[in-house]
């Protein structure tokens, strides 16, 4: 865990530099995925407090800092190739005003038209029902959906949309497969008594229950409702957002068990104001474990699950986008790092966000470009911003624009400095894509970082761990350094 760490992931892992003057350096990874609290004590210490699981170390002896790294990537294991497209710039809006595909293609067309380099168009939820299911389409508002992804493809684009664990249990039966199917095959997560667990997300119904993709009959119940959604819309990959797992009750609609040690247990990690904090019942039942046990592994079988559907169902190498993220991930999805607000600050925190993923083993990973909450101003400083925030996100390895409601930001809404910003910098990521995309073939077959920092490449000089440096410069591979205005 260096400095920023990650906001909706569990990663058990330091990495301890013990010489600045020669980058002597060590790592320990403790494979536990309970709740924990991790302590820097005055140093050379550092306290684990988790509150289950077994204690299970590896300690990685570098001993230079990508040696360790490489240690520790090679035992969680080695990350996916990516597909070449997905290296290239993407772009989505959330919540766009009006809520129609037609404005979302007027956005999509003055992209290309500014001529920005431009690969893939996504979606947030706008796309389904305005009861915000899984796998629906709102045939009023998104009519010509598939036809409009088919021009995509056509003029040799991808699409990408989200798609959230939760399902609606509350449609009339035999008219909402995802849900049917679920019940059918036994597959969503139980409470403590064994009926279905009932939390709530974004469905308007106010219900929502819980795939358990830790259940061997998940990957069948996935691959299905893709291959029937994939019939409809030939979409190009998943973007798997609120799986934390995520529910705006913190409990079930009846809450949670009371006078039970795992609800409220003797010792609470510092950061959590209750452990239920946005999520399940602790005593929820997933096949792997009780939730307790495995609430961190969520994402991770969710992304297994998401990686074996679009395989079966594209044939192709799959494209799959998690918010959370947990130990070995990184050979079923990439990572974006969620909702960050459109300040310098958060630009500055999403460097060190994926330079620590690319410590994870989860080299593809980038943050929204011009910021997700709050709006790029279009004025002089909001204008700068995004342009500044482009000209380090055409550097993400992931590398995406994405923002929530209040207005447009693609570079063409936010004018002509912001669109030449846009169309130099992602020029030049174009220009590298081949060097990326080696980068990407060495995390696959050797471990490697593909994003790094420059104390990876001269751990010996000790400026580089100086933390204007360490947390704002970064180096793609060995021979290509960013260095952004900060
Ligand atoms: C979550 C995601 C965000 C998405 C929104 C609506 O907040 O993190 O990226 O736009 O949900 O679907």
């Amino acid at each position: 865990m260096s400095a920023p760490g990650p906001r909706y992931g569990s990663h058990p892992f330091y990495l301890n530099i013990e010489d600045v003057t020669t980058g002597t350096s060590n790592g320990v990874f403790l494979l536990n995925s309970n709740a924990m609290d991790v302590l820097l004590q005055p140093e050379p210490a550092i306290t684990y407090r988790p509150i289950g699981g077994i204690l299970d170390m590896f300690v990685f002896l570098g001993p230079k800092p990508d040696d360790v790294v490489r240690q520790y990537i090679h035992l969680i294991g080695l990350p996916e190739l990516p597909p070449f497209w997905a290296l290239g710039y993407h772009q989505c809006r959330c919540c766009t005003e009006p809520h129609t595909l037609a404005n979302q293609k007027l956005i999509t067309e003055r992209t290309i038209s500014a001529g920005i380099p431009f690969d893939v168009q996504w979606n947030a939820k706008e796309y389904m029902e305005p009861t915000f299911d899984d796998f629906t389409i709102d045939q009023k508002r998104f009519g010509g959906f598939a036809d409009w992804v088919r021009h995509l493809h056509d003029i040799g684009m991808h699409y990408v949309p989200i798609v959230d664990p939760g399902i609606d249990p509350a449609q009339k039966a035999g008219q909402y497969a995802p849900y049917d199917d679920g019940v059918s095959m036994d597959i969503f997560i139980k409470n403590n008594t064994g009926g279905i667990f009932i939390g709530k997300t974004w469905q308007t119904s106010g219900k929502t229950v819980y795939p358990d993709f830790s259940h061997p009959g998940s990957i069948k119940y996935w691959t299905k409702q893709y291959q029937e959604f994939h019939n409809q819309v030939p979409i190009d990959g998943s973007w798997n957002d609120m799986n934390e797992v995520d529910n705006f009750l913190s409990a079930s609609i009846y809450g949670c068990p009371a006078n039970n040690s795992l609800e409220t247990p003797p010792y609470l990690p510092k950061q959590l104001p209750k452990i239920q904090d946005q999520t399940l019942c602790m005593s929820a039942k997933q096949y792997a474990g009780l939730h307790y046990n495995v609430h961190n592994l969520y994402a991770f079988y969710m992304a297994i699950a998401t990686d074996e559907a679009l395989k079966t169902v594209r044939n192709k190498r799959p494209f799959v986008i998690s918010r959370a993220t947990s130990p070995g991930q990184g050979k079923y999805s990439g990572h974006w790092n969620g909702d960050t607000d459109t300040t310098y600050g958060e630009l500055k925190w999403t460097i060190g966000s994926v330079l620590d993923m690319n410590m994870f083993g989860i080299p593809l990973a980038g943050g929204d470009i011009c910021g997700f909450m709050g709006h790029s101003e279009n004025n002089t400083h909001g204008q700068e911003l995004c342009a500044r925030w482009l000209e380090v996100g055409a550097f993400y390895p992931f590398s995406r624009n994405h923002n929530t409601k209040i207005m447009d930001q693609d570079p063409v809404a936010l004018g002509t400095m912001v669109t030449r910003a846009a169309k130099n910098a992602l020029s030049t990521r174009y220009t590298l894509l081949p060097y990326l995309y080696t980068l990407f073939y060495h995390a696959k077959t050797n471990g490697d970082t593909v994003s790094r920092p420059l104390f990876f490449e001269y751990p010996a000089d000790k400026h580089t761990y100086e933390r204007t440096v360490a947390e704002t410069q970064f180096m793609w591979g060995s021979a290509f350094m960013v260095a952004p205005f900060m």
